[in-house]
Formats: C-alpha cells, structure tokens, sequence
C-alpha cells in the first residue's frame, strides 16, 4: 500500500466545503452552483479530454463515487461496479473471469477503471465509445449486474438523499443518461501515473533499477512490445490476435463480434500496462495467474493459430534473464493512483 494514496472521506468532505465558497454557477439556470473539480494529473499523464457535455464538478465526481459503490445498480442490489473493479486490486479483480448476478460467470477479465478517462474504445473487443456509453452496459448485462437502467433510476428517484444530489448536480432526476455521466465522471479521476519509470524519463536516472533499465531497453527495442503497448498508457488502444484461447473449443471472437470481420477473428485490445504487477489474472479470459507468465507468452510470439498477427511471428527469441528484466520495467509501471472507500450511501 505504501505508493498507493487514499481519498478518505474526510478528504472528500473538506473539498466539498472548500469548493462551496468558491461555486461558480455552471450550465443553465436549472442546475445548483457548482465547484469545478481540478484533477490532478499525476507524472507522465497529460489532462485527459472531458467531453463537453459532461463537465467535471466535485458534485458530480461525488455522486459517481456513490453510484460506483451502490449496489442498489444491480438487480438484486447486491453487487455494485466496486465488486468487479476492486479499488484495493488496482480498480481490477482476483478472479479469472468476473461473476455477476446469480454467480453467473462472463468470460472476460474484469480491466482496471485505471486511466480509462484517456481510452477511445471501451472494453476488450472496443464496442464501446467512452466511458458515458460503457456505465450502462454492466448494470443492463444480464449476466453482471442484470438490471433495467429505468428500474433502477426510478429505485433511485425515491431516495431523497439521491433526489437532491441529482437535482443540484444535472437539474433533472436519476436516469440513464444522468447516471452513467455520474459514473464517468468519477471514473475520470481514477489515474494513474508518477511511477519510477515516469521519474526516469523524467530525468531522475535512479528511478529504475539497472534490471529494469534494462527491461525497458528490451522493451521498446528488440522485444518489440512497445509496438502495441505504446506510452503514455501503454496501449496504443488497437486490436490483435495473440492467440490467448484460440486452443478453446468456442474461442471468444473478440473484435470480429464488432466488426464482422474475419480477419478481426480472436483480436483484442492490446491492454494498458500502468499498474500491470497489481491486476493479475491476465489476459482477456484471466488465464494466465503470474505476470513473468504472461511476459513470457507476449515475448514467446502468443498461441500460434491461423489468425495470429504477423508481428508475434517476428518475436526474437529472449534469454530468461531478459524476460526477468522485462517483468522488472512491468513492475516500474506502478505509481501512484487513489484507492476510493466507500461513501456512506443514503
Ligand atoms: C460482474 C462484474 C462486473 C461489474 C458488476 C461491472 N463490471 Fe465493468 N467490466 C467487467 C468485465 C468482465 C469487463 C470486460 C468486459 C468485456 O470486455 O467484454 C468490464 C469492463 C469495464 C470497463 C472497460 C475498461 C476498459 O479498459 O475498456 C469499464 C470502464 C468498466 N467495466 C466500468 C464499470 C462500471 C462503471 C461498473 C458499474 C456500473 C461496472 N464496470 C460493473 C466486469 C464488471
Ligand atoms: C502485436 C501486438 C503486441 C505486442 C508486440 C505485444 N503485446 Fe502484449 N498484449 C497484446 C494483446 C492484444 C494482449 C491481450 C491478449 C488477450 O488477452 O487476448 C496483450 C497482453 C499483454 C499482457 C497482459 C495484460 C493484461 O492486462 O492482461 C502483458 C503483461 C503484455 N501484453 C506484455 C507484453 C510484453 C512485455 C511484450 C513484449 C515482449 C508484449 N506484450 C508485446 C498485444 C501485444
């Protein structure tokens, strides 16, 4: 825990009651004053667009800390975003792949929340746009959290704890529009950066220890990763076979399901690596527990199959001290991020 740094409530609070004396009326006439929330941007991360329809305010921030935990999203209130997307597992979960309503088992890795504010695609196979489309796809999944968005804005409309927040912060009452903003916008705040490896290619040379060093020599040279693990994030956010469950009997299609491409066939997004030594299981289906394991498929070239992408094929061969620096700069990819509590929900 010791390069994590926690949002106490308390915090919260005073921010809360700082920013009042400060409120600036946003948006029309309908809608309460409102503190603009600053975000902090860590090292080695830029400001991360906002769309311009839903500003930042520590209102809403506030609201979407409270919705992320509220179980009150799911059908049978009793799982909430904070279930899968664990903020003491780096905003990711323990299990191979995520249980939801009933135990129901998906077949995907629950991703990390972390830096999602900067992705263009939303999910492994990117059916989704950004983070106010992606809010509503759990609570609606059947086999998440398997609940009716209307339900569950209507559940929430009779609170009156909710009925005021919504109020001040959209002028309008609990929906899904309102709701899934709520949830981006706190999303927005879940960042990740100032790790060693950020200290080190910002000039402080001791940042990474000499086997790591080395590792991001290999990284971004001959072992090629960073071809699609591309900084700042470590994804350049695109699409590629690398043959993890190919050997299955009904491999999941991946990306083809979106596009309906053939050549899309078992394609996923290359995943960003920020805080990548605190989200094992990995992969798309959880199948792999350690990550030297994982570094080991990625530089061994994937699964072969007919859809392998070119690239894994020209993967040189690496000494086992290599792939241990490898894991090492994995590992330098871990910084600072905040590990939300629970609000007291009304
Ligand atoms: C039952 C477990 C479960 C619950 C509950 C859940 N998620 Fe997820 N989440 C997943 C899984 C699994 C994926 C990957 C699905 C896929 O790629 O098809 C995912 C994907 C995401 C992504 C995309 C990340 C990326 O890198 O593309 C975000 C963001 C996200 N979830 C946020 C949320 C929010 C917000 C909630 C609450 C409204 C929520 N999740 C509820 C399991 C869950
Ligand atoms: C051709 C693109 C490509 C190259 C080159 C590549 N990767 Fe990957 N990487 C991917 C994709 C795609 C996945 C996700 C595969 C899946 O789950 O189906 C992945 C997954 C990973 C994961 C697991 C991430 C998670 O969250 O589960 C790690 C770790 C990783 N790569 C490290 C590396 C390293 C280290 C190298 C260099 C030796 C490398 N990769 C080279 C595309 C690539």
């Amino acid at each position: 825990m010791d390069r994590k740094f926690s949002v106490s409530p308390l915090t919260m609070v005073v921010v809360l009651a700082a920013g009042a004396l400060f409120a600036i009326c946003i948006g029309t006439s309908t809608v309460s004053a409102q503190t603009p929330y600053e975000i902090q941007v860590p090292l080695g991360l830029r400001p991360a667009p906002i769309p311009a329809d839903n500003p930042m305010t520590v209102e809403k921030v506030e609201l979407g800390r409270m919705l992320y935990f509220d179980k009150r999203l799911s059908k049978k209130k009793d799982i909430s975003c904070a279930t899968c997307h664990i903020p003491d597992y780096a905003y990711a979960e323990p299990k191979p792949v995520s249980e939801g309503i009933d135990g129901k088992k998906g077949n995907r890795n629950a991703p990390t929340v972390i830096n999602t504010a900067y992705m263009s695609t939303m999910f492994w196979d990117g059916r989704e746009p950004d983070l106010e489309h992606q809010a509503g796809g759990p609570v609606e999944n059947p086999i998440e959290m398997g609940a009716k968005m209307a339900d569950v804005a209507a559940d929430l409309n009779t609170i009156p704890e909710y009925q005021k927040r919504f109020q001040q912060v959209f002028g309008a009452p609990a929906s899904k529009d309102t709701i899934t903003k709520a949830i981006a916008a706190f999303e927005r705040t879940i960042l990740s950066g100032n790790s060693p490896y950020d200290k080190f290619v910002n000039g402080d040379s001791n940042a990474l220890s000499p086997k790591a060093k080395a590792g991001y020599e290999l990284f971004k040279g001959k072992a090629l990763c960073i071809t699609c693990h591309t900084p700042p994030l470590f994804t350049g956010a695109s699409f590629y076979n690398a043959g993890v469950g190919m050997d299955k009997k009904e491999p999941d299609l991946g990306r083809m399901k979106v596009t309906g491409l053939e050549s899309d066939k078992g394609a996923f997004r290359a995943p960003a690596l920020r805080e990548i030594a605190n989200t094992a299981p990995y992969f798309h289906d959880g199948s792999v527990k350690n990550l030297d394991e994982a570094v080991r498929f990625m530089a061994a070239g994937g699964r072969d199959n007919p859809n392998l992408f070119p690239i894994f094929r020209a993967m040189p061969k690496l000494t086992p001290d290599e792939i241990d620096q490898l894991v090492e700069f994995m590992k330098a990819l871990s910084g600072e991020y905040p590990v939300v509590k629970e609000p007291k929900l009304p």
